[in-house]
């Protein structure tokens, strides 16, 4: 008799189906929100009855278009002064309408739900008020329990999230036990703003630190939009939301990556394993001149091979190492082909890439590793090059797709580099998924609270291997690099589409995944002899 465990593993490795529902709860900061409580029911309702993003579109744009006459008919109209037109408005609540940053919400919860989550929202105007307290705290604390993945709207206010995602994220943060159980779901975020450059970006690049450093795990926007930090939106006016079409796809996107991504992590419920090793690629891309940092990372990667036998360290020394600069081709890579050929323009024998390509694509999850010392004019960095050199990574289908990866830096007290914030912004462009930056500190030449990069690394550990397992149960998506921005290589991508060179490229990725997941899971534990 075939136990029940093995039964639903059975179900999720016959690629596709088996694919749990993961909940998703989109939560909205915005001051001029329409829904609340019963409102956030009929919103969930209404977006599961669109059946096409054309319609999607049509919904949001006589939403808030609703939420736009609310505000005249509260006295705006009348050109009442705007505290007794917000006073007026507080006193009602609605079912119906969307303010911007709710309706950025509403698009990618839709697209969430589109993809097979089961989706619900909540308004933060609700938990928490302008004097600073709290409403139905367990409320709130039982909803973030419960979801798999957030997504989390704010209006862009000077450049960063409004006062009510602050709530939210103080609410996170003082409370150990709930930081304890929302650690590990997903995380993604939608940032509206006025302007176009209005502060979107750096809106979603703070919230993703602060989400990653509380534990959750972090996505970008999808693929298919620009594979970057989230929903990014242009709308100034009450009632404009929907007009920013390019904004309104990029929240899609986000609701449907955090979606896929929580998704095919549920997978990997029943305990699967890996059959060889985790392998964790470490890259050193700065260190000292006397390679104090690459001694560092070496000792750190013994230490963690002898807690932990079925975990392998590649350490990649680039510091030392030629890596040349990226010729930002019109063209990247030169050419469509296999991911283990290696296709950029650089063909030096001496450069890093030329001869590490191969091997490189080999992780399961990435360390991007670098040392800060306190004197930076005895700091030899690749770093920037290096990034650079990536590109053709990304723009070859996303070579790096779903892979789990974290900055690791090594920093005296006193370097101050950020290096950590730079290499989230950059990776989270490879379509991976973001794990909380290892930071070890240093002072006086002494390491400051070994114990934590301990516990952290041995949480990078366990996620590794819970999202590589993930990755092999689940089928592959058609992914594809999309060069939005660029005409040249835009006209070749299209060519090459309607070709059908780039479907049997992707196809044969999907085959090859498909081959390596049989390869690499443990037979005796997932059934896979079907
Ligand atoms: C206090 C305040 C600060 C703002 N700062 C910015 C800003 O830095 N950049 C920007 O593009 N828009 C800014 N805005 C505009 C809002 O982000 C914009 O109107 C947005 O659509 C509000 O979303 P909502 O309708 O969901 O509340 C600001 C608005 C307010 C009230």
């Amino acid at each position: 008799m075939e136990s029940a465990s093995k039964k639903s593993l059975r179900r999720a490795y016959v690629w596709g189906r088996g694919m749990p529902n993961a909940s998703i709860l989109g939560l909205s900061g915005s001051l001029r929100n329409a829904r609340f409580r019963i409102g956030s029911r009929s919103l969930t309702i209404e977006l599961e009855r669109i059946e096409n993003e054309k319609a999607l579109t049509d919904y949001l744009v006589e939403q808030t278009k609703i939420r736009a006459n609310d505000f005249l008919e509260a006295g705006l109209s009348t050109g009442a002064p705007f505290d007794d037109v917000y006073r007026a408005l507080q006193k009602k609540r609605f079912e119906r309408g969307l303010s911007n940053s709710e309706a950025a919400t509403a698009a990618a919860l839709w697209a969430a739900h589109h993809y097979g989550a089961k989706i619900s929202h909540i308004a933060l105007a609700e938990h928490f008020a302008s004097n600073g307290s709290v409403r139905e705290p367990q409320r709130l604390a039982a909803a973030l329990r419960a979801a798999d993945g957030i997504i989390v709207s704010s209006p862009v206010y000077f450049g960063d999230r409004g006062s009510l995602v602050q709530g939210l994220f103080e609410f996170i943060a003082s409370d150990a036990s709930l930081k304890r159980d929302v650690a590990g779901k997903l995380y993604g975020g939608l940032a509206v703003g006025a302007k176009r450059n209005g502060g979107q970006e750096t809106t979603l690049i703070y919230q993703m630190l602060d989400m990653l450093n509380m534990g959750f795990l972090a996505v970008g926007n999808g693929h298919e939009t620009t594979a970057q930090y989230g929903g990014t939106a242009k709308a100034g006016d009450v009632g404009t939301f929907a007009a920013d079409q390019y904004g309104l796809e990029t929240c899609i996107g986000t609701g449907r990556r955090v979606a896929r991504t929580a998704q095919m992590k549920a997978l990997d419920r029943d305990g699967v394993a890996l059959a060889d090793k985790l392998s964790i690629h470490l890259w050193l891309l700065q260190d000292s001149e006397d390679g104090r940092g690459l001694r560092y990372f070496q000792d750190w990667a013994k230490d963690l091979v002898a807690r932990d036998p079925t975990v392998n360290v590649r350490i990649f020394d680039a510091v030392n190492d030629e890596v040349a600069r990226c010729l930002a081709c019109e063209v990247c890579p030169t050419k469509l082909g296999h991911a283990r050929t290696y296709r950029c323009i650089v063909t030096s024998a001496d450069d890093f890439f030329v001869k590490h390509h191969v091997e490189m694509l080999d992780a399961d999850a990435i360390l991007i590793a670098a040392y800060s010392p306190e004197d930076g004019s005895r700091t030899k960095s690749v770093y920037q090059q290096f990034v650079e050199r990536t590109r053709y990574l990304r723009r070859d289908n996303y070579v790096f797709e779903d892979l789990l990866v974290a900055p690791f830096i090594l920093s005296h007290v006193e370097a101050r580099q950020n290096l950590h914030i730079r290499m989230v912004t950059s990776m989270v462009r490879h379509h991976t998924i973001l794990n909380r930056p290892i930071i070890a500190f240093e002072s006086e030449g002494k390491l400051i609270d070994r114990a934590s990069v301990v516990r952290d690394s041995e949480l990078f550990v366990a996620r590794s291997k819970q999202l590589s397992v993930a990755r092999y149960l689940q089928h592959k998506a058609e992914t594809e690099y999309r060069p939005i921005g660029y005409e040249i290589s835009a006209a070749k991508w299209r060519e090459e589409y309607a070709s059908g060179r780039m479907g049997q490229a992707i196809g044969r990725r999907q085959a090859d995944h498909q081959l390596l997941a049989k390869a690499r899971l443990d037979p005796e534990r997932t059934g896979s002899e079907q």
